[in-house]
């Protein structure tokens, strides 16, 4: 019994080391960020995590983006679009975890919000004339291999120009590995379609229950 007291103790005590620790890091944390040319200025956004640009305007591929949130899965196979979908086929749809965090609060996109659409083919196996297939658990569309990359970020501040600050990059149609860079499409191209069509700022809620469930 003694003894578990003493033990807990430790404990306690090695928690509030790690507390002050912590502490202490954040701070250091702090003062780098505020000496980071880079950084978006304004206390709203200085905690949303930043897609990274080069000098020249292009924007970074993102790093780790099959572990964001993951919003859903619109699908459109070629198969029932005249053979050539113009996003084919499935798109897997990602929003960076620290913008889903303030969507989640206040239901609005923050300054900064990252969404990366991820394709894939549809499988092919026993097809169709559909192209689906026959697996175990039915017949339908599965997926097969990653087949091209795209992002859009929220950034009023760098995208001036852009309605609601929005600007769409793509990082190739095709297979990894995906261009390393890639520069925004003009407003017509890809924000023009989202501003007309999507129901949230942009974003096509209609087809995401993840972000409806979110909103507040
Ligand atoms: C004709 C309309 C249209 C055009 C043009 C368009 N999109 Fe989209 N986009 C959609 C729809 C609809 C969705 C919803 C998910 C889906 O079906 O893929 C979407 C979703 C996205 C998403 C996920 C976030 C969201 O807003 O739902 C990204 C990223 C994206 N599109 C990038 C692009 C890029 C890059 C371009 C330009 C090359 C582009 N889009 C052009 C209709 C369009």
């Amino acid at each position: 019994m003694k003894k578990n007291i003493i033990h807990r103790l430790n404990k306690l005590s090695l928690f509030a080391a790690g507390t002050l620790l912590l502490a202490a890091c954040n701070q250091t944390g702090g003062e780098a960020n505020a000496s980071g040319a880079d950084t978006a200025a304004g206390s709203e956004s200085s905690d949303i995590v930043q897609a990274s640009f080069n000098e020249d305007g292009s924007v970074n591929i993102p790093t780790g983006y099959r572990q964001w949130v993951f919003m859903g899965a619109p699908l459109t196979p070629n198969a029932l679009n005249g053979g050539e979908a113009p996003f084919p086929e499935f798109h897997n749809v990602y929003i960076e975890p620290s913008a889903f965090a303030a969507f989640e609060a206040t239901g609005e996109f923050p300054e900064g919000t990252q969404i990366v659409k991820e394709l894939t083919t549809v499988r092919s196996n026993n097809n169709a004339e559909n192209g689906s297939s026959q697996e175990v658990s039915g017949v339908g569309y599965f997926q097969g291999e990653f087949a091209g990359l795209e992002l859009t970020v929220k950034d009023n501040d760098r995208f001036k120009d852009e309605p609601g600050g929005w600007a769409y990059f793509s990082f190739g149609h095709k297979s990894p590995p995906y261009e390393k860079t890639a520069t925004a499409f003009p407003a017509e191209s890809c924000n023009a379609c989202h501003e007309a069509s999507a129901e949230t700022d942009f974003v096509f809620t209609q087809f995401y229950p993840v972000l409806r469930a979110a909103k507040k």
